[in-house]
């Protein structure tokens, strides 16, 4: 198959994603991940564009399953209702504990979500990258929070971060969070 077929196939598929050509990125993770700290509520105050998320006050749940994998429980209000995609993520490699993976059922892409650095009480930097055959990649990056706001020196310290490790991020928006019920 060309590059070209594939980039067609593909199109609908990544045309409001970031894609790039070549292959992935291959940014440091957070070391000595702590799952267990990970969990529970995370706000989303920064992304890039992601088909998928087109509303507001959007936000993640992460909860332990029985079986040790993780639910994900992605929300948003969008103009007609709230929309809630439910997902799970697992370790693929307990030698790299940071690196999961997540399926979602029908809206959102399956794919990696490496949490690149994280305090686990206030932010969160978050990188997913898919190449196909390192001809080209789409690519999905969030500043997360576990309050609706950060300040502006954190958010441009996740984005340094970001970009030391080769990812662009001249597409990054901020995320509406204002107006937003109280959970
Ligand atoms: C992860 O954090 C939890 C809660 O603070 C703690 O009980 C546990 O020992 C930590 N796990 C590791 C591997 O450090
Ligand atoms: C897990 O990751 C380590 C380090 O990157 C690697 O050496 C090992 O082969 C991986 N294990 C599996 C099952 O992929």
């Amino acid at each position: 198959m060309s590059a070209v077929y594939l980039l067609l196939l593909l199109l609908p598929l990544v045309s409001t994603q970031t894609f790039h050509w070549g292959g992935c990125p291959a940014p440091e993770v957070q070391p000595n991940f702590n799952l267990t700290q990970y969990l529970g509520r995370w706000y989303e105050i920064e992304r890039l564009p992601a088909s998928f998320e087109r509303g507001k006050c959007i936000e993640a749940n992460y909860a332990l399953n029985e079986d040790g994998t993780i639910q994900v429980l992605n929300s948003q209000i969008e103009e007609n209702g709230v929309d809630v995609a439910e997902g799970t993520a697992v370790v693929l490699n307990q030698t790299e504990p940071a690196k999961l993976g997540v399926k979602f059922s029908f809206f959102s892409p399956n794919g990696p979500y490496w949490v690149l650095s994280t305090d686990y009480t206030s932010y969160s930097v978050v990188y997913s990258c898919t190449s196909i055959f390192d001809i080209f990649y789409f690519d999905f990056a969030w500043i997360l929070s576990r309050s609706r706001s950060l300040p502006p020196q954190t958010v441009a310290e996740a984005k340094g971060l970001m970009t030391r490790q080769n990812i662009e991020l001249c597409k990054m928006m901020a995320t509406d969070q204002t107006g937003c019920p109280d959970n």
